[in-house]
């Protein structure tokens, strides 16, 4: 009987003490996390590098590490491709130790940072401060969510609408800080307030290209309904509207958090523009072709109300009543040299500007594409309107809400869309005829850098960008 207690007691003791260090080896080994890779780690295998192929292009076939092949026309994987892909990326981990130890870390990295000796896929990074390659380190360390940035910096971005990239401009100094390449025609652009990311609407692909703020990288491309245009976030940064150029019309409506395309909500006329109203509570779509200005509710995501004006809807932008709602509608229209003013509440237009000729320049009418004023916006405070002339090369500067004209700035050939830093003091135009971004001192109302970009610069923002 002794020996039986005996061996159950060892056996027991045994049973406990196998839990007890299989626990203590879970706690030093954490689990590779699926989401993080899925959409963290995922979209640096599909990243350009500049002077790097892409690694999706070699590893649907190349060494043990597979990748799963995309069709044409499909933008990221599914969710079952994802975890093949997890599989086999995980096979090259070391979870939760020194990446340095991992083949899938030091591959891709250059030798003399600790990379190892060769990559038949060439290295891709040449720092482990590489913004993707701490990305993958993050994910081998067990991470389930991106860190939380130390800084957020205030940038302002300018797409080149005949080029294949846009150009990041830090506004302290006015030099160029950064390019968000591998996005051919660049339409809208617009920040994830928290500035964790930028939305650019891709009309080559028909997408809403997810640009990482760390990486500047595209980090998804979501399929749209059609051809997009302009491209507009709530303020609380949960859903995009984005405007698609096609008949009848229609506006995307994208979930930020599960980065879906959640609703093509039809409109009156494809749709040029679209924006949201400070307040949040409406997005604002205005159509060309119909002459349509389509008000949508975001609380239901449905048409409240549209007004058509007397000839094609071009940029427009808002100021507000004291409670932060909206009053007014600037708007740019199809042919006339100046904009409209339409009252929010009455849904009706209520004043017409017309910018005067600019003594001494030249009348500039050829490319105007229909749009002889095509850049608007308010000043952060409330208290001024900026209006682009392609015409005159200038951009008029009217006072709030009195709209009585109270200087004017030369702003070079074809000037186009305008934005502001948060503080007002200075402002941004892209000049489409010079390949320049113009910075100009807003209270001094003069012109202090002439910043060189790419081809065509059109669409501008404002955004906050993450540093790290
Ligand atoms: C030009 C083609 C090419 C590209 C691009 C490329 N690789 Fe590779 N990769 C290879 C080849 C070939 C091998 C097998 C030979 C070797 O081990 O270097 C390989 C091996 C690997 C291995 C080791 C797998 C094994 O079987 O041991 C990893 C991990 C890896 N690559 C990761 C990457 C990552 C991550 C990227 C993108 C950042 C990338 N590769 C881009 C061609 C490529």
């Amino acid at each position: 009987m002794k020996p039986s207690i005996r061996l159950r007691v060892i056996t027991y003791l045994f049973a406990f003490s196998a839990s007890a260090f299989s626990g203590l080896l879970l706690a030093q080994a954490p689990e590779l996390d699926f989401d993080f890779f899925k959409n963290e780690v995922q979209p640096i295998f599909l990243a350009k590098r500049e002077g790097n192929v892409r690694c999706i292009q070699c590893h649907t076939r190349s060494s043990n590490f597979r990748l799963q092949g995309l069709e044409e026309h499909q933008l990221f994987w599914t969710d079952e491709q994802s975890r093949m892909n997890f599989e086999s990326a995980s096979q090259f981990v070391l979870a939760g130790e020194d990446p340095l130890r991992s083949r899938f870390m030091t591959h891709p990295l250059a030798a003399d940072v600790g990379g190892d000796p060769f990559h038949g896929g060439g290295k891709h990074f040449h720092s482990q401060f590489d913004p993707e390659w701490r990305i993958m380190a993050d994910w081998v360390a067990g991470a389930k969510v991106r860190r939380t940035p130390s800084s957020v910096a205030v940038r302002i971005i300018q797409t080149n609408a005949a080029g294949d990239d846009s150009t990041v401009i830090d506004p302290e100094s006015n030099k160029v800080v950064g390019t968000i390449s591998d996005i051919a025609i660049p339409h809208g652009v617009v920040g994830a307030p928290d500035g964790s990311q930028i939305y650019i609407t891709n009309e080559s692909m028909h997408s809403l290209d997810i640009v990482d703020a760390r990486t500047l990288r595209v980090k998804r491309r979501i399929p749209l309904s059609g051809r997009p245009n302009n491209v507009a976030v709530t303020g609380d940064g949960s859903k995009v509207y984005v405007a698609i150029m096609e008949m009848p019309g229609s506006v995307d409506i994208i979930d930020v958090a599960s980065m879906t395309n959640v609703k093509t909500l039809p409109v009156n006329g494809a749709i040029h523009n679209v924006y949201v109203t400070p307040d949040s509570r409406y997005a604002v779509a205005g159509s060309i072709q119909t002459r349509t200005i389509n008000v949508i509710d975001t609380r239901t995501d449905e048409l409240a109300w549209e007004l058509e004006m007397s000839s094609g809807i071009r940029p427009m932008t808002f100021d507000t009543k004291a409670d932060g709602s909206t009053r007014s509608i600037f708007v740019q229209l199809s042919g006339f040299h100046g904009f409209a003013v339409v009252d929010f509440d009455k849904r009706e237009e209520v004043a017409r500007i017309e910018h005067p000729a600019v003594p001494g320049e030249e009348a500039h009418l050829d490319g105007l594409q229909g749009a002889p004023a095509h850049g608007l916006a308010v000043s952060p405070d409330g208290k001024m309107l900026w209006s682009t002339s392609k015409v005159y090369s200038h951009v008029y500067i009217h006072s709030l809400p009195d709209l009585q004209e109270i200087g004017r700035v030369f702003v070079g050939q074809h000037p186009e869309w305008i934005t502001f830093t948060p503080d007002g003091k200075r402002a941004y135009i892209g000049a489409a005829g010079d390949n320049v971004t113009y910075a100009v001192d807003a209270i001094k109302m003069e012109t202090i850098a002439k910043i060189p970009v790419g081809q065509v610069p059109k669409r501008i923002a404002m955004v906050r960008m993450a540093l790290d």
